[in-house]
Formats: structure tokens, sequence, C-alpha cells
């Protein structure tokens, strides 16, 4: 199983938000900003059959080689379990994807949502990522957007990545303790939203600015450490070299006191961004 901190597994650099892409146009902004942040030391992509945009990582693989070797990067890739085409199956998915991508493996895999179309079941999907590990196609499997009763019905789940910041801290209920309980690694999607919507919740943001004072960071990278501080594993991105550094610059820890006054005034808002035709 895997663990948080910068030794193990290092907060994730992602191709989706405002990376998706629906043209076949290849979009020479996401090769680049992709390359920029390995220069600037993330190693963990985090990829989705859903983004559309295998092109622009593979044109920035050759590049990506050169700064970091494979061993040393961790790719995440998600299969998308809502398409109605019958032959859509993980082993497919994946294999097809690292043919057209170069690559012998990802790191991790994960069902994009329990959301699965007519032709699959939660279980025969996961039994399928259960044979890309044995196969050694995938050395980790796990799933997004999973709540308990999803996840009840399937073993060996590595990882979970769902919505979670100080406005959202149960994506559906009990999710990251029970995750936590089962080692299964929390993975936290748009936990930055307190940060961009600041003005939505003005006694939570006088809090984070009270703290970014006392620890000379920002207020993103306070907010990003209070996702490290619960255990749990941020996935971000931006466009923007400096926002690249502060991301990765979270070498301080907040006191349990000031996560949990940070749960206690993000709790007062509830923003949520995904799969709101699901959850409420
Ligand atoms: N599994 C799923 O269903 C799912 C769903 C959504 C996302 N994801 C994954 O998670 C990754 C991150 O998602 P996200 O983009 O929603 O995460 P996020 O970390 O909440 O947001 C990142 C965005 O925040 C903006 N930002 C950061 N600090 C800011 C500040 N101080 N002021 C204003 N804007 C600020 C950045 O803008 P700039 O680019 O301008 O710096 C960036 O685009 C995605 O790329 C994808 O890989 C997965």
């Amino acid at each position: 199983m895997f663990k948080i901190g910068e030794d193990t597994l290092p907060i994730g650099y992602g191709l989706g938000t405002k990376w998706f892409k629906k043209s076949d146009e290849l979009n020479t902004e996401i090769t680049d900003s992709l390359i920029e942040a390995v220069k600037t030391g993330f190693t963990h992509i985090d990829l989705a059959e859903v983004y559309g945009n295998y092109a622009e990582f593979k044109a920035a693989l050759p590049e990506i080689l050169k700064l970091v070797p494979r061993e040393k990067l961790f790719i995440t890739d998600k299969f998308n379990p809502s398409v109605k085409d019958t032959d859509h199956t993980p082993l497919k998915h994946l294999k097809e994807t690292l043919a057209y991508l170069g690559l012998e493996y990802v790191d991790l895999y994960l069902i994009h949502s329990p959301f699965v179309a007519d032709h699959l079941t939660i279980e025969s999907t996961w039994d399928e990522c259960k044979t890309l590990k044995k196969e050694g196609l995938a050395k980790h499997i796990g799933v997004s957007n999973f709540a308990v009763k999803d996840l009840e019905k399937i073993d060996g789940v590595e990882a979970n990545q769902i919505e979670f910041s100080p406005f959202l801290q149960a994506q559906t209920p009990g999710i990251v303790e029970y995750c936590q309980k089962s080692n299964i690694l929390v993975e936290a999607y748009s936990s930055q939203t307190p940060v961009i919507q600041q003005d939505v919740n003005p006694e939570l943001t006088e809090y984070l600015t009270k703290l970014s004072e006392k620890y000379g960071k920002s207020v993103g990278q306070i907010n990003l450490r209070w996702v490290f501080d619960q255990g749990v594993l941020p996935v971000t991105t931006t466009n923007k070299v400096d926002r690249m550094k502060e991301y990765l610059d979270l070498d301080f820890k907040l006191t349990d006191e000031e996560v949990q006054k940070i749960n206690e005034l993000g709790a007062k808002t509830h923003i949520r961004k995904y799969w709101t035709d699901y959850y409420k």
C-alpha cells in the first residue's frame, strides 16, 4: 500500500479540469505545462480516458523521460465506465492506451466512477482491473468517486480519488473514515475550492490568511497542507510555474487544532463541483 509523503507518493499533477478537452486538435499548452510541471518537480501525473488529452501526454513523454526515469514517475490513468460501447472494458482500454502511449504499465489504474454502463457491473469492471494488476499492466488498482456501498462490493481497492475540500469533507457519508480504516489511500481532487472561491466563506478565508502569515506560506499552501495533514493525498493542477513551486513546497505541518478549526469553519459552506447529478 502507498503512504502519504514526499518519499512515498507525492502530490499529483492532474490533466483534468482546466485541461479537459473535447477536440482532436493538439493543445500544446497542456504538453508544455506538463513538461514544466515535471521540470519543477512533479513526478505524479493524473490522467484519465475522459480528459481527452492522451495525445498531449504522449507528446510530453519523451521530454518527461529525459527529466525523470520511468521508475521514478507515478502515472495514474482512469477507465471511463460510463461509455455505452459493449466492447469498452478495462482490459481493452488499458491495453490500447499503453500501446498508444508506448508505456509498459501505469502505476495506478482507477475506475473513474461507480456509475457504469449497462454492459458492465462494478464487480465485472473490478475483476478486469484485478487481471490487469496480475498481468503487471497496472502496478496498483483503485477507484474514484466511490461511496462506501460501492466499495463494499469489491476487495483489494488500493485508492479512492474523491472530491475533498474544507467545503466538502465527505463526498459521500463516512467515505474518508471507511477508506482509511480499510487501508485505501484517499486522493483529493478539487481541494483548492476555498482558495479559488475565497469570498464565499470570509471566516475561513480570514483563518487561512492568519495561518498563512504564521507559517509564511500562501493560503493555497495552507489549504493543501490541511489535505495532507488528514492523511489524504492532493491531486491538483495549474499552468503557472510559481504555483507549481508552491504546490511542491509543503514542508511544514499544521497543528491538530488548526486542522480542526479549518474543518469547523469549512463545514459552514457546502460546495460540490463534480458528480452533482449523482451526489447532492
Ligand atoms: N476523479 C475525478 O472525478 C476528478 C474530478 C476533477 C478533477 N480530478 C483530477 O484532479 C485534478 C485537479 O482538479 P482541480 O483542478 O479541480 O483541483 P484544484 O486543486 O482544486 O484546483 C486547481 C485550480 O485551482 C486554481 N488555483 C489554485 N490556487 C489559486 C488561487 N490562489 N487563486 C485562484 N485560483 C487558484 C488553479 O488555477 P491556475 O491554473 O490558474 O493556476 C488550478 O486550475 C484534475 O486535473 C484531475 O486530474 C479528478
